[in-house]
């Protein structure tokens, strides 16, 4: 099983709305799936929930740091949900270590049972997020193209806490960066200049999606993903035109991030 992280330390990015898409992707790809929603507002659980092709775990996600776990469904596409309860784990400094333990040795139990793991988080850099990077394989960060977002991307690689470099040196070294995944872009002047300045700035770190220069993979701003989002519904199998017209010009950057995750060893170049 490979395990993806999506992080970003800000909200409302659409870390969410990709990870759902991801979910979707794998699972109709005949890939079986685990999804784990550790942020309390679970914007990940509801529309799992609602498309009703993910079997329910038992028990939710605050559980896999804090308690023994019974098995899961064995079902192709599982979903271990959300709860206010996972709030409650940055107040206990205390038990920080055994969380993080508990949660790595709960990925290992599920190993032979999944062929991936997409983990989506909350913004705070607190011990969910470091507990998920401490055990996953890769990190996916999806950023908006405005200034603030761009300067985050320092903090991505360099947090004291949960910089990708800071947890590969001291908690991971096989965590790897598939890169930066700019989402809800808008064909407008400001933000085209931003990609542009994204690009030149984080070239190595965009997912390169065809041959041509400015390839990148990127999720467009499209009111179709959003109703996806709050209907449970998979955008590609949504009637409207809209909605395919969207999943269009998505599919190429989801497609390379499926295939970065379940290429074999052997096929896997390191983006970073
Ligand atoms: N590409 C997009 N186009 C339009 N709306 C989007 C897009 N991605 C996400 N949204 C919507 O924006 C809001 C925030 O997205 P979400 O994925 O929940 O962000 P995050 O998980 O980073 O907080 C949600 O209402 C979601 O449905
Ligand atoms: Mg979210």
């Amino acid at each position: 099983m490979k395990t993806l992280v999506l992080a970003n330390q800000k909200g409302g990015v659409g870390k969410s709305a990709v990870a759902t898409l991801l979910v979707h992707y794998f699972a109709q790809h005949g890939q079986r799936v685990l999804a784990i929603d550790l942020d309390h507002q679970g914007n990940f659980s509801k529309p799992l929930r609602m498309s009703e092709r993910a079997a329910v775990a038992a028990y939710t996600a605050d559980v896999l740091m804090t308690g023994s776990v019974g098995s899961l469904p064995p079902k192709p596409f599982v979903l271990v949900p959300s709860d206010r309860a996972l709030l409650g784990l940055e107040r206990q400094p205390a038990l920080h270590t055994p969380f993080a333990r508990a949660f790595r040795a709960f990925l290992a139990s599920v190993d032979a049972q999944f062929d991936v793991c997409v983990i989506d988080t909350n913004p705070n850099p607190d011990i969910r997020l470091i507990a998920a990077l401490a055990s996953a394989d890769f990190v996916l960060s999806p950023i908006q193209l405005n200034q603030e977002a761009m300067d985050g991307v320092h903090g991505l690689l360099n947090h004291d806490r949960v910089g990708v470099r800071k947890i590969k040196a001291v908690l991971n070294p096989k965590l790897q960066l598939i890169g930066l995944l700019p989402t809800m872009v808008e064909p407008t002047p400001f933000q085209k200049a931003n990609f542009v300045q994204v690009i030149q700035q984080y070239r190595p770190l965009m997912i390169q999606v065809g041959a041509g220069p400015g390839e990148f993979a990127f999720v467009p701003r499209r009111s179709a993903i959003a109703e996806a989002q709050a209907s449970g519904a998979v955008l590609w199998e949504m009637k409207k035109t809209a909605a395919r017209d969207a999943w269009k010009e998505i599919e190429p950057g989801i497609a390379r991030i499926a295939a970065v995750l379940t290429a074999r060893e052997s096929e896997h170049a390191p983006a970073a």
